[in-house]
């Protein structure tokens, strides 16, 4: 099977884990349960990681364009925001309803994102 479309069919499901995890997060609330949150903010790490290695790999048998860092640098940021809105939720306080809605607008952003990126650069 082509390496490309492995590659995209794991961080497909992937995804589909981090997003029923953090729809289960929603669900049952505070305290998070510790499994769920886990599998949750490690998956959520390990995509942005696997992304990480799979541009550095790309980069190095043939440059990145201008373009393709900008979508990987509104990857990266918006990866970033979703990392400190999630820590910020995980708080055991109640937190104002603006941090989730950065949280849920950042995971549905992520999405087109890395469908460019691989647009671009497959
Ligand atoms: C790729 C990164 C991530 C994506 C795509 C993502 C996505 C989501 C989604 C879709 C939800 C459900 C929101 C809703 O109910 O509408 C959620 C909830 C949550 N996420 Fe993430 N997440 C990511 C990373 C993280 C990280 C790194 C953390 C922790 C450090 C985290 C902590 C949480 C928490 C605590 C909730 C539950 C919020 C609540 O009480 O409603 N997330 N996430």
């Amino acid at each position: 099977m082509d390496y490309n479309l492995i590659s995209i069919s794991v961080i497909a499901v992937l995804f589909i884990v981090i997003f029923a995890s953090g729809y289960r997060l929603n669900q049952t609330g505070k305290p998070y349960n510790t499994i769920t949150f886990n599998i949750h903010k490690l998956i959520g790490l390990a995509v942005m990681a696997i992304l990480i290695v799979k541009l550095y790999k790309m980069n190095q048998v043939s440059d990145i364009g201008w373009s393709e860092w900008i979508t990987c640098t509104i990857a990266g940021l918006l990866f970033l925001s979703a990392i400190i809105s999630g820590g910020v939720l995980s708080i055991d306080k109640q937190m104002p309803d603006i941090v989730i809605k950065i949280h849920r607008v950042n995971a549905y952003l992520i999405i087109p994102i890395i469908a460019i990126i691989y647009y671009q650069l497959i």
